[in-house]
């Protein structure tokens, strides 16, 4: 009888939920799928390219989906784009969705702050006048993980998985550029040693993390997922400790100040230490799969990898192209416009962030075209620039294809019209986000994809296995967090060339 009663009152419960709210006119078409509460979610987190296409194709470029109680409009047309990214933070916030991600993601639990005051203090010390110098330790963090690794030295072909091989290369150069190095000298084959297994130890615990870390943001590990994934953190809180920071050489000027900035909060040590895994995640989880799946075109298309290679043997003097990467100007780094392109045109076919915004106030969204849409406080709002622009047949011809040189006008400069009913876009690809969510460490990630490039390229002989292999699908679980990753990896051989 009583359990009668009980799902008598969930049916009602259910009832209320599923038919309680109803388009009003000048909203968004809405869907709410066909469970109560839940709605999309599954279809959504399974695959939110599918998911959100088949919605546009139903509803249009705006529409407001249910997905596990959550109502979240969708806006996919890019030329109103901007009405969003500079909406003042009182109506459009980006900051409570983050918070909830920090919490769910890395139990970081930080007191109120001024998410714009801290961005502004964070982007000069990844920007100038620091760029120079974290451009200068990447690359010699970069030779003391790729070159100087014992395995390597022995000039014998090595087969390695190239997702692998890109990831932990970036991440394990990148590591000791921002949070340091055992010793000063970066040339002391002691400390070099030092490095070399320490930030093996942080990318092998990391790469465990990060295959749990989406389930992890959607809140849906399973109990034996979420028992791994709290002692795989706790391994890394070791290893991250601020403690242990405090004691190395060479640290950013990035990492002091976050610390400082953390310190200022009055937030303690443990919950630094569980801040510095976070950053670690913001600062490591792109640049990586971005080398991957740039090398992997160039592998693929043998056209790009002679006009990348040409250019670089070009601008590089003959000193750097047998031996000496390391001293490669910011001035020769921005001369390369085919390299650009080919980067450019590697992310708009691989990054796929969301935009995402809390709406904090009952509000009107005034599209490009004056079409004008309510939105209700409470809900979501979400840009997913990869449907529209970067994978948008209007904008680009053959999207689904790498083309190296679809960003180079025939005069060899930066190609940057692209439109959209026949209007120019100002978004025409949005790897790096936009208006005050962009990526602030985009100048320091793109000198150094470039410089782990022209390594592999100068000092490797590199060819795939198996010359037929696939570019593999993606993993669709990773839509919406920034770069994507492969669903299965790729054989490579190399070996350090004869010089
Ligand atoms: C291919 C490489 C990269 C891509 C595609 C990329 C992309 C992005 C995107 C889309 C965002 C905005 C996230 C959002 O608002 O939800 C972002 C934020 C950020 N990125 Fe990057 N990123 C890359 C590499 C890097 C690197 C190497 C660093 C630092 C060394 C970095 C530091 C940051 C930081 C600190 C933020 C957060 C900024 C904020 O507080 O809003 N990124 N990145």
């Amino acid at each position: 009888m009583a359990v009668l009663a009980l799902l008598g009152l969930l049916a009602i419960l259910l009832a209320i939920l599923h038919f309680g709210r109803c388009r009003r006119p000048d909203e968004p078409p809405l869907d709410r799928g066909l469970i109560p509460w839940l709605g999309h979610a599954l279809e959504f987190g399974k695959d939110a390219v599918k998911f959100l296409s088949e919605m546009k194709k139903k509803h249009g470029d705006i529409f407001t989906v249910q997905a596990a109680g959550k109502f979240i409009t969708i806006l996919l047309d890019p030329l109103s784009y901007d009405v969003v990214l500079w909406e003042s933070r009182s109506k459009l916030d980006f900051n409570p969705y983050a918070r909830i991600l920090m919490d769910r993601m890395f139990d970081v639990r930080l007191p109120e702050y001024d998410p714009n005051e801290e961005k502004a203090m964070l982007r000069m010390t990844l920007q100038k006048p620091n760029l120079s110098s974290l451009t200068k330790a990447m690359s010699f963090n970069l030779r003391t993980v790729l070159l100087y690794d014992p395995s390597i030295a022995s000039r014998q072909w090595k087969e390695e998985d190239l997702f692998h091989l890109c990831y932990s290369t970036m991440l394990r150069a990148g590591y000791l550029t921002l949070y340091g190095n055992e010793m000063k000298d970066y040339e002391d084959v002691a400390s070099q040693t030092k490095d070399q297994a320490h930030s093996l130890e942080v990318y092998n615990e990391f790469y465990k993390l990060d295959r749990l870390l989406m389930k992890a943001a959607r809140s849906s590990l399973s109990a034996g997922e979420k028992k791994k994934f709290d002692s795989i953190k706790k391994d890394l809180w070791e290893l991250l400790s601020v403690k242990r920071l405090d004691g190395r050489a060479n640290r950013s000027v990035w990492l002091d100040s976050y610390k400082q900035h953390l310190v200022d909060l009055g937030v303690d040590e443990d919950m630094q230490t569980r801040a510095m895994l976070l950053q670690l995640w913001s600062t490591q989880s792109n640049a990586g799969p971005a080398v991957f799946w740039l090398l992997l075109f160039l592998l693929k298309h043998p056209s790009a990898m002679a006009a990348v290679r040409g250019e670089m043997e070009k601008t590089l003097s003959r000193k750097q192209t047998t031996g000496q990467v390391h001293e490669i100007s910011q001035e020769k780094l921005d001369s390369t416009p085919i390299f650009d392109s080919a980067l450019n045109e590697t992310l708009r076919l691989t990054a796929a962030p969301f935009i995402t915004r809390e709406v904090l106030q009952d509000m009107c969204l005034r599209l490009h075209d004056c079409r004008e849409y309510r939105l209700r406080k409470g809900d979501r709002l979400c840009l997913f620039p990869y449907i529209s622009p970067q994978m948008d047949p209007e904008i680009y011809e053959q999207p689904e294809i790498f083309k190296y040189d679809r960003f180079l006008n025939v005069d060899g400069t930066e190609k940057t019209d692209f439109y959209k009913g026949g209007e120019k876009l100002k978004y025409y690809t949005m790897p790096w986000g936009a208006g005050i969510n962009v990526c602030i460490g985009k100048f320091f990630a793109v000198n150094s994809i470039k410089q782990c490039i022209f390594l592999f390229l100068t000092y490797f002989d590199l060819e795939l296995k198996d010359p037929k292999a696939k570019i593999p699908d993606f993993d669709k679980e990773r839509y919406g967090f920034g770069m994507l990753q492969p669903e299965i990896d790729v054989i490579v051989r190399y070996k350090l060339k004869e010089q």
